[in-house]
């Protein structure tokens, strides 16, 4: 049975209630069990932290027991190095998502200091970007 780690970083604990309009309405928790309901046969687990060096030890951590990573850094996508740094130094896949279309956003968003080092990037598809990530990862 693969395991698939889903980290969010700065805010995203907030979705629901956070610029729903941009986000949508529905809660972490919510994504979360849509993402278990959805892939029975697969371990999801889950890291959501506000804090930038949590987010670099979760992936850090995660190249030992997880067969792939999901990451929506949140605000970090754009200015984190360190979580940059921590994505290239492990093995195990990861994929950047995206709720929003960072691309047709403001400026500074669409700069992504991850991408480049992400096995590929999904970004503007609401909470199916986390879906689509999984999928990915399994039929990799
Ligand atoms: C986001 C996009 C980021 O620019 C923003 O800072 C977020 C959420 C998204 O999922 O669309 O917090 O990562």
């Amino acid at each position: 049975m693969k395991k698939v780690l889903i980290i969010n970083g700065a805010n995203l604990n907030l979705l629901g209630v956070r610029e729903p309009e941009i986000y949508g309405d529905k809660s972490l928790d919510e994504i979360i069990a849509m993402l278990q309901k959805e892939f029975p046969l697969c371990i999801i687990d889950e890291k959501r932290s506000n804090i930038e060096g949590e987010i670099i030890e979760a992936v850090q951590m995660a190249d030992n027991l997880f067969d792939g990573v999901v990451i929506n850094a949140g605000a970090y996508t754009h200015t984190s190095v360190g979580i940059r740094d921590a994505i290239a130094a492990v093995r195990v896949p990861v994929i950047e998502v995206h709720i929003s279309n960072v691309a047709s956003r403001e400026f500074f968003r669409s700069k992504s200091l991850l991408s480049s080092v992400c096995k590929g990037t999904i970004s503007g598809f609401g909470i199916q970007s986390y879906k689509l990530a999984v999928y990915s990862l399994l039929n990799m």
